[in-house]
């Protein structure tokens, strides 16, 4: 039996082929450009909140560990939005599992941020519609407002609270891309997204890449909508580059980049001159994306796993919306 105010919401992470780097608003998560990104099937985020009037405190259970400090003081923060929406001052149980391994690399905040919004408005009986889920996910992981919407999604830059929200533009059917997400260190890296943004604007390079933003947000669109996976290619890698290019001359600089990285930049580029749809992008870490068709993935894994520095290498298909699961009761709640 689920009890009262219960809810489980399951979310996939995303990978961004038009970064998000930098806010304009760093409270309300208002960004500095729209971005555009897929979700990954099967690298999920399982989050049951479970509200109750006898729980004193915000608890959270994260792969089985209680958690305190800054991770618990962003989801109790996160879920005081949700709670003023609905009139309540419960406090809730929140239990989150990702089933990507920990330490991958792979950036869970947004996935487990979509999870745990569209868990929590449940659970408080708010029926949202998407738009709204979105935006409230924003608040708490920026990413995070992607993982709402199915497929291909465009996260709108907006003007404020209400104007910033991701929708999809294409459902994951439209286009069987598969990222393989090639993973060079597992080690937990020392400045987080959060604190990246924060650095964005001490690059001079930060204001060329916001303002040309626009023109790479409609080749990407254009790209994914007409499948155009040379175009596609070109833009993702220019955006990829161009973001690292400010996190590089950031004051202090971020280099996230590891040898490995840059032999895996090159070997991308060489398949790709020798005619493989192939081509790569990389988050706020060394570990490196790298994007292709169904077809060609099993064959281009096999190759990744040949270069040196290489630990593992995960495949994504484009993965659907976040949403509820009926029937899911994690032990311990
Ligand atoms: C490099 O969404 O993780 O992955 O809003 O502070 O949680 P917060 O940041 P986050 O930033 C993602 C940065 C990125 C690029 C992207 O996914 O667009």
């Amino acid at each position: 039996m689920i009890p009262p105010g219960t809810a489980t919401a399951r979310a996939f992470s995303n990978i961004a082929f038009i970064k998000y780097w930098g806010n304009r608003d760093a409270t309300l998560r208002l960004p500095a450009n729209g971005s555009i990104s897929m979700n990954l099937d099967g690298l999920a985020s399982v989050t049951t909140v479970r509200f109750s009037p006898e729980y004193a405190a915000d608890r959270l259970i994260l792969n089985g560990q209680a958690q305190w400090g800054d991770p618990l003081a962003r989801v109790s923060h996160h879920l005081d939005h949700i709670r003023a929406l609905a009139g309540t001052k419960q406090r809730a149980l929140v239990v989150s599992r990702n089933n990507f391994p920990a330490g991958a690399g792979i950036a869970s905040s947004a996935s487990a941020f979509a999870a745990l919004t569209v868990a929590a408005c449940a659970a408080l009986g708010l029926s949202l519609p998407e738009r709204t889920l979105s935006r409230l996910a924003r608040l708490g992981s920026g990413s995070a407002s992607r993982s709402v919407p199915g497929g291909f999604t465009e996260w709108y830059a907006g003007t404020d609270d209400q104007t910033s929200y991701a929708e999809s533009i294409a459902p994951p059917e439209h286009w069987d891309l598969v990222d393989l997400v090639t993973i060079v260190s597992e080690e937990h890296k020392a400045v987080g997204s959060t604190g990246g943004h924060a650095l964005a604007s001490s690059s001079p390079l930060q204001a060329a890449r916001v303002a040309d933003a626009p023109r790479r947000l409609e080749l990407c669109r254009r790209a994914i909508l007409e499948r155009d996976f040379a175009a596609l290619a070109q833009v993702a890698e220019q955006d990829a580059l161009m973001m690292h290019s400010v996190m590089m001359t950031s004051s202090p600089p971020l280099v996230y980049w590891q040898p490995p990285t840059l032999r895996l930049l090159q070997a991308v580029q060489r398949w790709r001159a020798e005619g493989a749809p192939v081509c790569f992008t990389i988050d706020a870490g060394p570990n490196v994306h790298v994007i292709t068709t169904a077809e060609r993935s099993a064959s281009l894994q096999d190759a990744l796993k040949q270069v040196e520095g290489v630990r593992a290498v995960l495949a994504a298909h484009p993965g659907g919306p976040a949403h509820l699961l009926a029937d899911h009761l994690p032990a311990e709640i």
